[in-house]
């Protein structure tokens, strides 16, 4: 349990103060891997200070230990409507039931990560803080919540918690010198290129790949990594640095009547305002705080009285981009007071959509352009539009890898899996089939595919007949929703698949769903557990139970957006 790599059973010297005895555990549940790099950074600087640590993933953390916990760190990140990531999933409901411990000794601290473009924002977070307090538990800091460019309030977060702990925590041994680093590296992709040091790749292809007549635009995309060293497995993403809209700058430049030569400072650089609002300024997704700030700026009554009501300005926000705000209420604003209002653009991440045992240097995605048309303007999203209509092939995109160890193929080549993947959800799962192809992998594979229309929307229908045809697709079944004057949606097809679907569970299948989360991913969680009730004879509550086993032996697993 103790990670430094000193016995906790090593008597304190002499000089030492009365040991209290406490460890710091450390607890992440994140879907991206930021949670995690901040909780074993934390764990470095602890460690560093000669605190003796754990570092646990709330998937694998046995509730009950809760009780003999002294010094807890909480990080957790929030998706969807409030929801908690997949790992935090049962710790968290267990803290808000009645099952939940008694916690009196625990002193705690929360990082929470979120969005605020969502409107529940940081809420996992906020829930842990408040049923960790409501258990007995005292706030050794308060909860810190931090946006999608989360880097420097997690940083504050960790600087102060570990000031606290170390005297909180008397110091049972010398600081660890050799070891922390061995400890708390991260990610296991050894390549010098990250999130902050994106690698420049270039555009190999952009393939328009559903029909001229459907209601969706989306594209294979394919990037050269050649020479970069990078290197990742299926179910992995690729992280796309995007450059904003030139034409939306430039308008946006010319309604708030500032100069675009402007020099603005920015991390250690200087560059004019029109060079960072192009690349370092999200521009496309709206947040209540650019309207906010704005509002005060642009001296409009009428959008002060609006941001007063959350309700009103989350319906304001709708499909409005920061342009819309600004053709809409215009004013004249400094570089500084435009800078003060943006916040920084933050990479999009995209499940990766091949694999290097069969594409080697090469990287594919599956993306979905974000193209509307509001207030009679077509609207377009940040980074799908850019590699969709303004990267063009060959042209350079900063790109990245995101190990995302919760979305794994089985270990064994010969364990069945399961994917229900509609829509850009198919991506991970033609890396699956690409992997398991060029492995000769001998497990059965059952794909669930569905989106609008066959005709118009069959994503890599010659590929997946192909897969059909060689037996690496043992098992197809397709929703098109649209084709009929009903509904028909995977979810239908796993409930009249049931009985099967259920033998293959039986017999050590793997289930996965990657896609929407809103409603998607919730309604096949429903039809999962109604299968098993039904196929199983088993009660609801047994089902469930069945279902959270499955997921805590990582046989269940989710990439959902
Ligand atoms: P629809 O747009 O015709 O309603 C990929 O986007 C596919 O997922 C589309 O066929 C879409 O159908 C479908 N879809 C929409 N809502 C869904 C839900 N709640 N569960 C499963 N599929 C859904």
């Amino acid at each position: 349990a103790n990670a430094g790599g000193a016995a906790a059973s090593i008597p304190a010297p002499a000089e030492a103060p009365v040991a209290a005895g406490g460890s710091l555990t450390i607890l992440y549940g994140t879907q991206s891997g930021n949670g995690k790099a901040v909780a074993a950074q934390l764990q470095a600087q602890a460690e560093a200070k000669g605190l003796s640590t754990k570092l646990v993933s709330m998937a694998d953390y046995p509730a009950k230990q809760l009780k003999k916990e002294t010094h807890l760190a909480v990080v957790v990140s929030t998706h969807g409507e409030g929801d908690p990531p997949d790992e935090a999933e049962e710790l968290h409901a267990l803290l808000g039931s009645k099952r939940a411990p008694k916690l009196a000794d625990l002193k705690f601290s929360v990082l929470a990560l979120g969005d605020s473009s969502y409107e529940f924002y940081c809420q996992t977070g906020k829930d842990f803080d408040e049923r960790l307090a409501k258990q007995g538990g005292t706030r050794l800091l308060d909860r810190i919540d931090c946006d999608v460019d989360f880097e420097a309030a997690a940083e504050a977060w960790r600087n102060q918690l570990v000031d606290l702990l170390a005297e909180e925590l008397a110091a049972v041994h010398a600081p660890v010198q050799a070891g922390v680093a061995a400890n708390t590296s991260v990610s296991a992709t050894a390549s010098q290129y990250d999130k902050k040091h994106p690698f420049t790749a270039s555009l190999l292809a952009n393939q328009k790949i559903t029909g001229r007549d459907s209601i969706k635009d989306i594209r294979h995309v394919e990037i050269d990594l050649e020479g970069s060293g990078l290197a990742y497995r299926p179910g992995d993403s690729l992280g796309i640095w995007f450059d904003n809209d030139v034409a939306l700058v430039d308008e946006l430049l010319g309604l708030l009547d500032v100069d675009p030569a402007s020099e603005v400072k920015l991390d250690d650089d200087t560059l004019s305002l029109k060079d960072a609002l192009t690349s370092k300024y999200e521009l496309t997704q709206l947040v209540p705080s650019f309207v906010k700030a704005y509002a005060e700026l642009a001296n409009s009554d009428e959008l002060s009285k609006l941001v007063e009501d959350a309700t009103a300005l989350r319906e304001f926000i709708g499909e409005r981009q920061v342009i819309d705000v600004v053709r809409q209420y215009p004013a004249k604003l400094t570089a500084e007071q435009l800078q003060g209002c943006l916040r920084r653009i933050t990479p999009r991440l995209y499940s990766i959509a091949s694999s290097q045992a069969d594409v080697e240097e090469e990287v594919h995605l599956t993306v979905g352009v974000v193209r509307y048309d509001a207030f009679g303007e077509e609207h377009l999203g940040g980074a799908s539009g850019y590699l969709a209509e303004r990267l063009e092939e060959g042209g350079e995109v900063k790109v990245f890898i995101e190990n995302n160890d919760h979305f794994r193929l089985p270990e064994s080549g010969d364990t069945p899996v399961i994917m229900v993947g509609p829509g850009t959800g198919i991506a991970p799962f033609r890396a699956f089939l690409q992997e398991r192809e060029a492995n000769d992998a001998e497990g059965d594979n059952w794909l669930f595919f569905g989106n609008p229309t066959f005709t118009e929307d069959f994503l890599y229908q010659t590929e997946i007949q192909r897969y059909v045809k060689s037996g690496v697709l043992s098992k197809i079944d397709l929703a098109w929703s649209r084709d009929q004057a009903h509904k028909i949606y995977v979810q239908d097809k796993i409930r009249e698949n049931g009985a099967e679907l259920y033998a293959w569970l039986e017999r050590g299948a793997h289930f996965y769903i990657c896609g929407d989360a809103s409603r998607m991913a919730k309604d096949v969680h429903e039809a999962l557990i109604a299968v098993v009730a039904e196929h199983g004879g088993k009660s609801q509550e047994d089902a469930e139970a069945y279902v959270s086993d499955l997921r805590r032996a990582k046989r269940y697993q989710r990439d959902v957006y």
